[in-house]
């Protein structure tokens, strides 16, 4: 299929006394002011079922953004059993109706809904704008189109070699079954791929939103409902995370999960898999992007200015809650005065407020458990000899989740903080021999388990030759000379190894390959 063509949404500025920000923070006001029900939709059933769970605004905990309506276990069977029923109908619509639906849903995402989504991400997931605008705006619609420009790379392929009279051909089928959708709070974008973009390849969906990032989800599932997707293709069911879990590892119909999230929880669905292997119908694939302990490795060589400004955007956009943010950082002796002055000067400019300020550069942590595990590791750091907090380390839950932009140092480079993921805005620095760059190396390799990102910085090709050598495994996503942040769709196929999981690269053609299942026929002459 010729498709138009495919780029990357454009980032937008909303710059002073603009039209766009004044309508983008009456957006906001919107979000900070209503409540909105979230129901789970079922075959194009809104259902209320009035068990509910709130979504707080995180910079200012006693608003609840929304109240979300979450599904019971009969419930989400009702979800399984209706996308069952239009299964069928959906894959073996024409690829183009299906392409169709998504490229229309990236465009309202980027118009009609972008305030909407942006406001939801900002007050409702703690964004500032540029993260928001980066994430729910340019990412998500970035997803849907592109993942129909791979969906079609993809079906396009054949095979090559035809023995005399045989004509060999393959046919890309969706899977048998429904696949779960199941996405963190911490972008919005995720949750539009995983709840979402498997549709793509002929597959229905049930979409089980973070209850933290469910307003924000909710527009998006609204805006495909806008372009055309038939009803039951995708289920919206908001539910507790075991409930859902339970539910779906036990159905007989399950075709594939998609995750991302905790390496724990990707543990317990793989196990809740196995333990009921005998009972299905097709083996599930199973995607998973899980835990990081992501690294910035700096050499002598390195442009200090380059590390320095990279290592604060890394460690403290979105409060260090991207998967991919530096919480382990790895600085030569000679180095190390100027760049921890440097630090302590960058930190100290950071303006840490609401999310609809245009001069926030971090706002609050997602939530109270959030908050807590945070500030139990500070704390941890403050008691130990072989840690200093070097900045930040305080933290206040009285209106929002806050806490302080922290930098520490640790003598011994396996300490707790430099192995362990914190999942907020908390970096551990090491100071290494400038003698020792190469065993260094083998440290960074060996310090964890995960393989998500890490970046090398060095002006000298012969080191940076060598780092990639050593951490060939050990980020899924590696940068040099760049912070260890923000793959974009089409550019950085994103995703890791090892405990950080399957590395099955959103925003690539690979994480749609798994979600089709090829019949290949031969046909003799
Ligand atoms: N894809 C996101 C990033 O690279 C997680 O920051």
């Amino acid at each position: 299929t010729v498709l138009p063509p495919i780029s990357n949404e454009p980032v937008r500025e909303y710059p002073p006394e603009s039209e766009e920000r004044m309508e983008l923070l009456a957006a906001c006001a919107r979000v900070r002011s209503e409540t909105v029900d979230i129901p789970c939709v079922i075959n194009g059933k809104e259902v209320f079922t009035g068990n509910t769970i709130e979504q707080r605004a995180c910079s200012d905990h006693q608003h609840a953004v929304a109240r979300v309506h979450l599904a019971s276990p009969e419930l989400i069977q009702e979800a399984i059993d209706t996308s069952l029923s239009v299964r069928e109908e959906w894959e073996q619509l024409d690829f183009e109706h299906r392409a169709a639906v998504f490229l229309k849903a990236a465009d309202l995402l980027s118009t009609k809904f972008r305030n909407e989504v942006l406001a939801a991400t900002m007050i409702g997931q703690g964004k500032n704008m540029f993260q928001a605008e980066i994430d729910a705006a340019a990412e998500a619609a970035d997803f849907y189109r592109f993942g129909v420009k791979y969906a079609n790379e993809i079906y396009a392929e054949q095979p090559a070699h035809h023995a005399q009279h045989v004509w060999n051909r393959v046919e890309y089928r969706g899977l048998e079954g429904f696949v779960a959708g199941i996405p963190p709070f911490n972008f919005t974008a995720i949750g539009a791929n995983l709840g979402a973009t498997p549709a793509i390849m002929g597959n229905v969906v049930l979409w089980k939103p973070s209850e933290n990032a469910a307003l924000s989800n909710y527009v998006v599932f609204k805006a495909l409902r806008e372009a055309g997707l038939p009803d039951g293709v995708v289920n919206f069911v908001p539910a507790a995370g075991p409930t859902f879990g339970d539910k779906i590892v036990s159905s007989p119909d399950l075709a594939a999960i998609s995750f991302t999230g905790s390496t724990r929880t990707f543990n317990t669905l793989w196990k809740g898999v196995a333990d009921n292997l005998d009972k299905y119908k097709t083996y599930p694939r199973l995607v998973g992007e899980c835990g990081g302990k992501n690294f910035h490795y700096v050499h002598n060589t390195a442009d200090l200015d380059n590390a320095v400004y990279s290592t604060i955007r890394s460690a403290f956009e979105y409060q260090g809650q991207k998967c991919s943010a530096c919480s382990r950082l790895y600085v030569p002796e000679s180095m190390w005065p100027e760049f921890r002055d440097r630090m302590l000067d960058c930190m100290r400019d950071i303006q840490v407020g609401e999310p609809d300020d245009f001069k926030t550069f971090m706002t609050a942590v997602i939530d109270e458990k959030a908050f807590d595990k945070i500030v139990s590791y500070i704390n941890y750091a403050k008691e130990s000899s072989e840690m200093e907090v070097l900045a930040g380390g305080e933290a206040d839950k009285s209106v929002g989740w806050f806490v302080q932009p922290t930098l520490v140092q640790s003598t011994n480079p396996h300490s707790k903080l430099m192995e362990e993921e914190i999942f907020g805005p908390v970096i551990t620095a090491y100071v290494y021999p400038d003698d020792q760059w190469e065993e260094t190396l083998d440290l960074v390799n060996k310090t964890s388990p995960y393989g998500l990102t890490g970046s090398i910085f060095s002006a000298d090709r012969s080191v940076i030759d060598t780092g990639l050598k050593k951490l060939r495994h050990a980020a899924g996503n590696i940068y040099i000379n760049a912070k260890s942040t923000g793959s974009v769709v089409g550019q950085q196929p994103f995703g890791g190894a090892r405990r950080s999981g399957t590395n099955d690269k959103a925003g690539a053609s690979s994480y749609l390959a798994r979600f089709t299942s090829m019949q290949a026929a031969k046909e003799c002459l």
